[in-house]
């Protein structure tokens, strides 16, 4: 039987470098032209003839296994909090890209009623997460009005755009260089492996295998680790 290779999409950026040694871990070696950072390819084949990597942004990630156009995939848990996709199984945490999803304001601020969190009721605030903030915010009884950026989001404060931003915070040093300060947590953040539920059923022996391969790793290194 001619069958299709499997598709695994890897998130652009930092977190496709923490993925590299558990790739590599996995005998999943992907051609050279994958590790060139200007190559303008996106799809990539692999040592197995049967499975392709393709390389997306890290959101895209988790709407290409969401729709079955990729089986499995390597994404953020923040990702799949702000989509909430029925149609992916996350099975393995795979401790990296580890960080936190943070509420920040400005360090400074005349307004008192920023300050004091139990006085928000409804409040402007600029994140990459809509959903997940509108949902966060609505749970304790404040209106979010959402300022959807891309990127940069600790601009948005400085410049009037918004009172508040939430966002990824890892060593909390972009938000140190643009006067802002963290004031809550709502999330800790790591990346998942994740699967297209049909695929799970309809590929079952192979995404198994992968599956199984990569809880094999993670199994090992925390034997490592003891
Ligand atoms: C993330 C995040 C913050 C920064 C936090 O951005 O959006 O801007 O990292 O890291 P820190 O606490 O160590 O300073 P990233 O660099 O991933 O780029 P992005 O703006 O494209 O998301």
């Amino acid at each position: 039987m001619n069958q299709e290779p499997l598709i695994l999409a890897l998130p652009k950026g930092r977190i496709l470098k923490a993925c590299l040694p558990l790739l590599k871990a996995a005998d999943i070696i992907p051609e050279p032209e994958f590790h060139n950072e200007h190559s303008r390819l996106l799809r990539f084949k692999t040592n197995h003839p049967l499975l392709d990597i393709i390389r997306v942004r890290s959101f895209d990630v988790a709407t290409f296994v969401a729709f079955g156009a990729a089986a499995i995939g390597i994404c953020g848990s923040d990702v799949l909090m702000e989509f909430d996709y029925p149609d992916i199984y996350a099975p393995l945490d795979l401790g990296i890209g580890n960080c936190r999803l943070s509420v920040a304001r400005p360090e400074k601020t005349q307004n008192e009623d920023l300050n004091d969190p139990a006085r928000w009721s409804q409040i402007r605030i600029a994140t990459k997460y809509p959903n997940l903030t509108r949902r966060y915010f609505a749970a304790r009884g404040v209106q979010a009005d959402i300022v959807n950026l891309h990127g940069a989001m600790e601009l948005a404060p400085i410049m009037n755009l918004s009172s508040l931003i939430v966002d990824l915070v890892d060593t909390g040093s972009t938000l140190r260089a643009n006067g802002l300060k963290e004031v809550e947590t709502i999330a800790q953040i790591s990346s998942r492996l994740i699967i297209n539920r049909t695929a799970l059923k309809t590929q079952s022996t192979r995404v198994n295998q992968i599956i199984d391969r990569f809880r094999q790793i993670l199994h090992s290194s925390i034997q490592e680790g003891k």
